[in-house]
C-alpha cells in the first residue's frame, strides 16, 4: 500500500473502494455538522499549489482543519520559488520542517512523483499538468456512485477538451478500473490519440457521443494549455460541442451532468444546463470533495505513521 496518492492508474478496485466507503462515513459526518479534530492532531499538511485552484485547494484545507490538522497554505506566489529555488529545494525545506502530508498541485506532469521520492511526508497529487488529478475522479465516482447506486455498468460521456484534461485521464481510469462504460467526445484535435488505448470508445459528434448515457460530464476548453489553435472559436465549439437541452435529450431521460469546474458557461456548457436542479450534480461534486479528501488524508496519515 503507497503512502502517497499520485495517480489513479495502477490502483485496484479494493484500494479504490476503500477510500469511496471511507468517504461515504464523512458525507455523513458533515451533513451532521460533527468533526473529527482528533483524528489528525499534531499532524501537519502544507497545500503546495504552483497553479490556482478553488475547489481543491480549499477544500484539502477544510479537510485538514475538520480532522484535526494544522493546515498551511503556501503562497507559491510570494515563496522563495519566486528567488529561483527549484521544486526539490523547496520540497527539501518543507521536509525539514517535517510536514505529514504535502498537497501539491503543478504544471509539469510528474511533479508530485518526484517530490515523493524525496520527501517523507505523503505526497498527494492535486493535478500535475495533463497527467492525473487522482481526488477528482474519487469525488467524481463517489457523486456518481451515490446517485445511481453503482458505477459497474454505466455508460458515461466525457466530452469536449479531453487533450488536455488531467480529470478526464484520471476518470478514465478509475471509472473503466470499476466497470463503467466510457466514451470520449470531442473533436479529433481535443482527443488524445492513446485515448483508444485506455480502454475508451471515442465519438466525434455529441448526439452519437452522448446517445443512452447514463452520465454526461463536461470538461472546460484549457485554453492555456494549447499552443495551437485546436478549435475554431468559442462560439462554433458550443454549437458542435457544448451541452444544451437539445443535445443532452440524446442521453438516457434520468442522464445526469457533471463538471469538475471551473466552467465555461456558453462555452463547453449551457448555464440551463449547468443550473438544472434536477440533473446536474455539479454542485453536488464540490460537497463530495470536501468527503473524498478527508477519506484520503485519513487512510495516507495512517499509513505514513500508523502508530501515532
Ligand atoms: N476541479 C478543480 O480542480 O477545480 P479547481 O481548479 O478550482 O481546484
Amino acid at each position: 500500500m503507497s503512502r502517497h496518492l499520485l495517480q489513479i492508474e495502477g490502483m485496484y478496485p479494493p484500494a479504490i473502494a476503500e477510500m469511496l466507503d471511507l468517504a461515504e462515513s464523512y458525507v455523513l459526518l458533515n451533513r451532521s455538522g460533527k468533526t473529527q479534530r482528533d483524528l489528525l492532531r499534531g499532524r501537519t499538511l502544507i497545500n503546495l499549489f504552483f497553479e490556482d485552484s478553488t475547489r481543491t485547494r480549499t477544500s484539502f484545507e477544510l479537510a485538514g482543519k475538520r480532522l484535526g490538522a494544522d493546515v498551511i497554505n503556501m503562497s507559491v506566489a510570494s515563496s522563495s520559488v519566486n528567488k529561483g529555488e527549484t521544486l526539490l529545494d523547496t520540497a527539501a525545506t518543507l521536509n525539514a520542517m517535517h510536514c505529514d502530508l504535502l498537497v501539491i498541485r503543478h504544471g509539469e506532469s510528474g511533479a508530485p512523483a518526484l517530490l515523493a521520492q524525496k520527501v517523507d511526508a505523503s505526497v498527494i497529487n492535486a493535478g500535475d499538468g495533463t497527467h492525473e488529478h487522482p481526488t477528482q475522479a474519487l469525488l467524481d465516482a463517489l457523486t456518481i456512485r451515490r446517485r445511481k447506486g453503482r458505477l459497474e455498468g454505466l455508460t458515461i460521456a466525457i466530452c469536449g477538451d479531453v487533450l488536455h484534461s488531467r480529470v478526464a485521464r484520471s476518470n478514465i481510469h478509475l471509472l473503466t478500473t470499476l466497470g463503467s462504460r466510457v466514451r470520449v467526445v470531442g473533436p479529433p484535435t481535443l482527443i488524445p490519440t492513446e485515448a483508444a488505448r485506455l480502454g475508451v470508445e471515442v465519438f466525434h459528434d455529441m448526439r452519437e457521443g452522448l446517445q443512452g448515457a447514463d452520465i454526461v460530464m463536461m470538461l472546460r476548453l484549457q485554453k492555456e494549455r494549447m499552443t495551437r489553435g485546436l478549435v475554431p472559436s468559442a462560439r462554433e465549439f458550443f454549437r458542435f460541442y457544448g451541452l444544451d437541452a437539445e443535445k443532452l435529450a440524446y442521453a438516457k431521460p434520468d442522464a445526469l451532468v457533471m463538471h469538475p469546474g471551473p466552467m465555461n458557461r456558453g462555452v463547453e456548457i449551457a448555464s440551463a444546463v449547468a443550473d438544472d436542479p434536477v440533473r446536474s450534480l455539479i454542485r453536488e461534486q464540490v460537497e463530495m470533495g470536501v468527503a473524498v479528501r478527508m477519506a484520503v488524508l485519513d487512510i495516507l496519515a495512517r499509513r505514513n505513521r500508523p502508530n501515532v
